[in-house]
């Protein structure tokens, strides 16, 4: 059987780490036996500097007819004119919500090799494994009206932050079951002392908790939980959160694990068909200098071999090959250490397919 993968490099580093995802891929492929027919697609900026808008019908459709997404980054300085209607990130906000993908997972393990290259002390660090399950196709990301207006005051503007309790239920039993799976522990996170989503969010999430009491449940407000996301990593299993607090806790999380360079993403909706990403951006400063981290894009193709490919075997191996490259001391820039090998985006690259090929 071959599996359709839709590739969107995107912009900066973007292509650059993709390129060494889908080389390791590669050598996944004829070791385990698959087969993999990759469609590449522009999305992005890209794709505004090519049609005008950041992604076309038929870059979405070659989206939908795949069984999986696999996305680099999007967005840069130049596409950044804050007047402007057409904007990268509309690419993957598109792909996300037209492919009805609601349940962004971000996991955080901490390496033991990596353990020194955090800020963060080596004895909060020990044994940090999370997965937080963020909401994401709705919330202030896609709430109207979010607009400029000029009223008596002058300048205005409005975001609106939306929510359904069936989004919520969904969202909640995809956070519940992954519990189950693991450690049995999930911190739903919300602003239910100041929003009404939040108060809508905790109130859904406890009837959905009913349905799960072998799983131990809490809830944090996000404020809270930035501080104890640091302060006692070690504490949490599965944190659920809507959008945007999902977005802000995870660029916090990544920096247990070292750097986001390190943390893949996978975006799940009610079928089999996930689209898979780094959580970083594309990093414009060191674009095209081959300095690049891209073991979060080469970690996001074990996570679709793994969640739409039902390949666990050939995903840990791909796990296993980069945690022995970082066992023998190979770094990028941004997880270096004093007496590391520093090595660019290629070289680790080459690294993790010598390691895939043992
Ligand atoms: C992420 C990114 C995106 C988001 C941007 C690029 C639209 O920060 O995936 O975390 O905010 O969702
Ligand atoms: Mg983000």
């Amino acid at each position: 059987m071959t599996h359709k993968v839709a590739v969107f490099a995107g912009d900066g580093i973007g292509s650059e780490v993709i390129g060494e995802a889908l080389e390791a891929l590669k050598v996944v492929e004829k070791r385990f036996g698959l087969s993999f027919a990759c469609e590449r697609a522009l999305a992005g900026g890209c794709s505004i500097d090519a049609h005008g808008v950041a992604l076309t019908d038929s870059a979405l459709r070659v989206a939908k007819e795949s069984d999986a997404v696999l996305l680099g980054a999007v967005g840069g300085p130049q596409w950044d004119d804050p007047k402007s209607s057409v904007r990268p990130e509309q690419a993957i906000l598109g792909l996300r919500k037209e492919l009805g993908l609601f349940a962004n997972l971000r996991p955080v393990q901490v390496s033991r090799h990596l353990i020194n290259s955090s800020t963060l002390k080596p004895e909060v660090l020990e044994g940090v494994d999370l997965v937080v399950v963020r909401e994401l196709t709705g919330g202030v990301y896609y709430g109207r009206p979010s607009e400029r207006r000029t009223g008596a005051a002058g300048r205005e503007a409005v975001d609106t932050i939306f929510y359904t309790e069936g989004e919520v239920a969904r969202l909640m039993r995809t956070s519940f079951e992954l519990a189950r799976k693991r450690r049995k522990k999930l911190t739903s996170v919300d602003k239910a002392n100041i929003m009404a989503t939040s108060r809508m969010w905790r109130e859904v999430a406890h009837e959905v908790a009913k349905e799960y009491s072998d799983v131990q449940y809490e809830d944090v407000l996000v404020d809270s939980m930035s501080m104890h996301l640091i302060r006692r990593p070690r504490d949490f299993d599965v944190i659920a959160a809507e959008n945007m607090f999902g977005d802000i806790l995870t660029d916090e999380a990544s920096m247990l694990a070292g750097s986001m360079g390190l943390l893949p993403s996978a975006s799940l909706g009610e079928g089999k068909r996930g689209l898979y990403e780094p959580i970083h951006g594309t990093a414009p400063d060191i674009a095209g200098q081959d300095k690049a981290n891209p073991l979060a894009a080469i970690l996001s193709t074990a996570l679709m071999l793994r969640l739409s490919f039902d390949q666990e075997q050939a995903a840990q191996t791909i796990e296993n090959a980069v945690d022995a490259v970082l066992a023998s001391g190979y770094r990028t820039a941004d997880i270096a250490q004093p007496e590391c090998r520093l090595v660019g985006c290629k070289e680790m690259g080459r690294l993790v397919r010598e390691k895939l090929q043992q």
